[in-house]
Formats: structure tokens, sequence, C-alpha cells
């Protein structure tokens, strides 16, 4: 290939930011650093960020917003990045993409009323509606104001989240139980699940194996 003047590669060719690089790499490095070796949540670690080393054709770029619950990332990523280990870098590369996101409501949420409608907000990283359009990995994050409930919920593909702040989860009928920031949570497919918030904001990133059911 020729390339021009000064050899650099043309910025066209790069799909993806370097910030979205940085993001997906800081997203590994948290996952792996609380995985283990050889577990489920290892597993679908090596299946999704396998997939990701190929950006996607389908670069977009959403319109950005946020929603006034959006109040509460400053210092719940403020409380993240002063943790130890890599879950502070991911903090830190979550916020450079974060003013690109285009929070929503989750779908069906005005019919729970005004205090889980006002009180949390998602958006899409990686997937239908993300900075990278594609339908093997869905990558999302979720954000609740404190004292708050996310409806109980299933879905086929495999998910594991990376809690950011503090909040509480449960699978099915189990306890509810506090992984801490930069803990991991696995949820097989189909698996019932929640999660709630406690005195602070609960922020966490979700990523769903989407491939194998091809949505
Ligand atoms: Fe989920």
């Amino acid at each position: 290939m020729m390339l021009p003047s000064g050899g650099k590669v043309p910025e066209v060719m790069s799909l993806r930011s370097a910030d979205l690089q940085l993001f997906l790499t800081s997203a590994e490095a948290a996952i792996r650093h609380r995985s283990g070796v050889d577990g489920p949540v290892s597993l679908a670690a090596e299946r999704m960020f396998t997939a990701l080393q190929a950006p996607s054709a389908q670069a977009v770029r959403p319109g950005a917003a946020r929603l006034p619950v959006c109040r509460h990332l400053a210092t719940t990523l403020e409380h993240a990045r002063r943790q130890p280990g890599p879950i502070s870098a991911l903090a830190d590369a979550f916020a450079a993409i974060e003013p690109q996101l285009n929070w929503k409501v989750r779908a069906g949420a005005e019919t729970l009323g005004e205090h889980f409608l006002d009180g949390h907000a998602n958006a899409t990283i990686m997937g239908p509606e993300g900075l990278e359009k594609r339908r093997d990995v869905w990558i999302g994050v979720s954000l609740m104001a404190p004292h708050m409930r996310y409806p109980d919920h299933r879905h086929p593909p495999e998910e594991i989240y990376v809690v950011l702040s503090d909040g509480q989860w449960r699978q099915a009928s189990d306890p509810w139980h506090e992984p801490g920031i930069g803990g991991l949570v696995y949820n097989p497919p189909n698996v019932m699940h929640a999660m709630r918030s406690t005195e602070r904001p609960l922020l966490a990133l979700w990523f769903l194996w989407t491939e194998q059911i091809g949505s």
C-alpha cells in the first residue's frame, strides 16, 4: 500500500477511537484481575474480548445526551478513581468516553413509577446503538440514584457486570450481596437477576455475549 507523504497511516483507517480502545483494554484488565483463570467469567471474557479485537466496520456516532440522574456521575467516578488496582484506570477510561454516550431510561420504565423513571439511566457503549455498532458483544452502563431498585430481568446472553460503585446484586431468590468497587457479577444465560443502590449511587458496566443469539 502506498502511504501518504510522511509515512503515516491515514486517520480514516481506524474506525475505533483511541479513547474507546483504551476503555476496552482497561475493562478487560479489570475483569481479568478478578475473574480467576478458567471459571465462567474468565471464559466469557475470553469470548468477548477476542471478538472485540476486530473493530466493527460500522462506526456510528449517536447523539450524545445526559439525563438529570447523570448528576451523580462525577462523584461516583471520583470515588472509583481512588480505588487501588485496574478499576481506577477503568474509571478514567470510562470518563473519557462518557461525554459521547446517549443516556436513556430503560424501555418500559414509564410503567414503573416516577421514582424509578427519574432515578436511573442506561447507555450503550458497544452494540446496536453504541459508539461502535456490532452484534456479537453488547457493552453498556447503568446508573442509579441512591435507594433505587432495578427491576428483576433475564436475557439469553450471558453477562458480566463490572461494579464501579457501592450497590447490591442478586440472582433468582438468592440473598442480596455487595460486590464492592471492582467486583464482578456473572449471570449465566436466562438467570433472573436484579440490582439496587443503597445510600450512594450505583454505577456498573455490563458486558453481554450476544453472538450466539444473533441479536
Ligand atoms: Fe442484565
